[in-house]
């Protein structure tokens, strides 16, 4: 099935000077938090990963703190909830994929821990050429960006089956199981942002690349030192051989 190529965004963390951008990270947890945890898991990420938003461990205890865990056996060998702490995982809406079946219609949301990794459609002739030469890595980010600014009615004369709902951007078909779950408002931002589906869309896309790649900024700030360093040396070098080899005819 022809898939529509990604809306391509921009990502504060693209290119090689990319860095972070820790208020659209947080706002995008927050997204994450209030709208798609209802539905999916991010069992990767720990409490304690969120450090990197930019939260104080005093936050994220907090935060940890709103969650109950599963934990024991206990000395009566009973397993007991608890509330979470900085060292526990981002507990998931259900405890298996049977049960998250069933409370899907037989859809099975997906763990969006590794999904901006997962999800990455080529951007079509000619630009996958130039993609693979500039390294582009923003294709997962741009899918779920697109995927969930990309709901509309299907055209006239396309069937869909009940329970489906048209997005011309989902990888696997013309229709997917996962509802439009944004609408404008739904979640309050307090730091001026606006509350639309667009800016909503692109912040939880941003938390979802943090999500499945945590070290990509220092990546690229230490490849940038490594390629600097591999310069001096190599200026080194020439001149260290000019000057051994410099009463040679
Ligand atoms: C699938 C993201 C909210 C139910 C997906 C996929 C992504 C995603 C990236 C994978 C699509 C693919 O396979 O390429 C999100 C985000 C959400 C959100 C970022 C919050 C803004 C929800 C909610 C529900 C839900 C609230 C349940 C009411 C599903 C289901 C699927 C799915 C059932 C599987 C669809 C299929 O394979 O046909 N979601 N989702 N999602 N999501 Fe969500």
């Amino acid at each position: 099935y022809p898939i529509n190529k990604p809306r391509n965004a921009e990502w504060s963390f693209a290119g090689p000077f990319g860095t972070w951008d820790q208020g659209a990270l947080q706002r995008g947890f927050k997204v994450y938090r209030e709208v798609c945890s209802a539905c999916h898991g991010m069992k990767l990420i720990y409490f304690r990963d969120l450090a990197d938003l930019g939260y104080s461990e005093d936050q994220i205890k907090a935060i940890a703190a709103e969650y109950e865990v599963q934990d024991g056996p206990n000395e009566d060998g009973e397993m007991f909830e608890r509330p979470a702490r900085a060292a526990d995982r981002i507990p998931s809406p259900y405890s298996n994929v049977a049960e998250s079946r069933a409370a899907n219609g037989g859809a099975y949301p997906p763990d969006l821990s590794l999904i901006a990794k997962a999800r990455a459609p080529e951007r079509g002739f000619p630009t996958f050429i130039f993609d693979i030469l500039t390294m582009y890595a923003e294709n997962g980010p741009d899918y779920i960006y697109s995927l969930l600014t990309g709901y509309k009615e299907a055209p006239e004369g396309e069937e869909i089956l009940d329970g489906l709902y048209y997005n011309p951007y989902f990888v696997a078909g013309k229709a997917l199981a996962m509802a439009n779950p944004l609408s404008d408002d739904i979640v309050d931002y307090d730091d001026g942002t606006p509350q639309t589906v667009e800016q909503y869309s692109k912040d939880v896309s941003h938390f979802l690349m943090w999500a499945a790649e945590p070290g990509l900024v220092d990546r690229k700030r230490q490849g940038f030192v490594v390629l600097l360093f591999l310069l001096i040396f190599a200026g080194l070098l020439y001149f260290t051989k000019k000057k051994i080899w410099a009463n040679v005819q």
